[in-house]
């Protein structure tokens, strides 16, 4: 699953021990690990490899430039959402034809920057942003391409939050207007209208849905081919699961067994008359980042009110907003609970001797911050560490300085070398856009 493991009741980072990483960095801090995030790409990339996808590992779950580039040093395109992203993708090293641009509300200055980047495909969302589009491109006297983004109306059975390809969703148009969508922009002399984007949500964890969406896709390619419209691009999107519990997720072979026998026989250069070979893409972000993470926290307080028992924490939902926002579940474990509370399993309930339900909280003026309720947890007290696991994708991204707490530190360790990615920020940071 990863390289975070317990030596003789002590939490390791491959080859470090958390507790070092923490007196080096502080805490909270977002702790990576090279070696799982180089497994989980090379997993993705050879279980798909029949299918030759371009990857583009999907920005916004973890945009530290150092993760960028060590993934882009691998191959990686990158998938995009917004001018922050576009730029630290080309910061990292980016071909700027291995990035795809989705989202629904792209401003003019990106649409412009993506433009003159020279990117390569645009994913559009509806029908005004393709004339937008086409309007800038025409201004700057530029070519590009674009996909399509359909709602495959497919119920990916995940949090209605992230529920992104059904037919009442905000993103992308549904699958009935996608042909008039051809009909009436197809021919666009300056962006080249020739991909279907999906993205049905995430974490996805069966198969199914994507082969739902995946059989309606290629129904509606080989339709518009009836209509003379050659799509050359499918792409998937992202949305494949993390084990966030041990054994949760698929396994990237899975994902790829399920879908493969439908991509292979459309990505062959030498297709039946009437058919375009297809050019797949994937936009992973969880399935690569999030088991490559942990949060480190130090318990500051442990607190009884009613009866129950609060660990109260330098983290909570400033650091990793996804307990509170989605009602996620991370698993949380003290770093160095002794041999004989190692955990065996990362699971909601664990049975062994001692353990105390405790709420898992953090220091916001919120009811809503913590990062765990009702755990059964060693007992833990002030000064404690504690490691909140699975936290590499949409945990660093989604922070905030809630409170004007400044944002923790991010520290990549390869082995035995433990590197600050990104240094802790200061009360100075937290000011000074408003020293004006
Ligand atoms: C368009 C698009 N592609 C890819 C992703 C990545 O999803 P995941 O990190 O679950 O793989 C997202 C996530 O929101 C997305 O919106």
């Amino acid at each position: 699953m990863d390289e975070f493991h317990y030596r003789r009741g002590i939490l390791h980072c491959e080859g470090v021990p958390a507790a070092e990483v923490a007196k080096k960095a502080g805490t909270p801090c977002y702790v990576y690990s090279r070696a799982t995030f180089e497994q989980h790409y090379r997993r993705l990339a050879e279980a798909f490899a029949p299918a030759c996808p371009l990857l583009c590992f999907s920005v916004k779950c973890c945009s530290n430039l150092s993760i960028l580039r060590l993934l882009v040093s691998m191959g990686s395109g990158m998938d995009v959402v917004s001018g922050g992203e576009l730029l630290r993708a080309r910061r990292a090293g980016c071909d700027p034809s291995k990035i795809v641009y989705a989202g629904v509300g792209k401003s003019d200055a990106e649409i412009k920057l993506a433009l003159q980047e020279g990117i390569g495909l645009f994913n559009v969302e509806s029908e005004m942003e393709f004339e937008n589009l086409a309007r800038i491109a025409k201004e700057l006297g530029v070519s590009t391409r674009a996909a399509l983004r359909v709602n495959p109306d497919v119920d990916p059975k995940t949090h209605r939050y992230t529920t992104t390809g059904k037919r009442e969703s905000k993103f992308g148009v549904d699958l009935e207007r996608a042909e008039a969508f051809f009909a009436r922009y197809g021919a666009d002399p300056l962006v080249s209208l020739r991909g279907i984007h999906l993205h049905i949500g995430s974490p996805v964890y069966t198969t199914d849905p994507y082969l739902e969406s995946v059989v309606k896709a290629l129904a509606l390619i080989d339709r518009l081919a009836i209509g003379g419209i050659a799509i050359d691009t499918l792409d998937l999107g992202g949305g494949f699961g993390a084990d966030y519990e041990s054994d949760q997720s698929p396994v990237a072979a899975e994902y790829a067994t399920a879908i493969l026998p439908l991509l292979v026989p459309r990505v062959q250069p030498s297709q039946p008359a009437g058919r375009t070979p297809l050019k797949v893409v994937l936009e992973p972000g969880r399935a690569i980042a999030a088991n490559a993470g942990i949060l480190l926290t130090r318990v500051e307080y442990v607190k009884q009110s009613g009866d129950r028992t609060f660990a109260i924490c330098d983290a909570g939902m400033h650091s990793l907003l996804r307990p509170s926002h989605y009602g996620a579940f991370h698993f949380v474990w003290p770093v160095a609970p002794g041999e004989a509370l190692v955990p065996t399993r990362r699971a909601r309930e664990l049975v062994m001797p001692g353990l105390v339900r405790t709420e898992v909280v953090g220091p916001l003026c919120e009811t809503g911050d913590f990062i765990a309720e009702d755990r059964l947890l060693p007992s833990v007290t002030r000064g404690d560490l504690l490691a909140v696991y699975t936290a590499g994708a949409y945990g660093m991204t989604m922070a905030s300085r809630y409170n004007s707490h400044p944002l923790p530190a991010e520290v990549l360790v390869d082995g035995s070398t433990i590197s600050i990615i990104r240094r802790r920020e200061s009360y100075a940071d937290l000011i000074a856009h408003e020293e004006v």
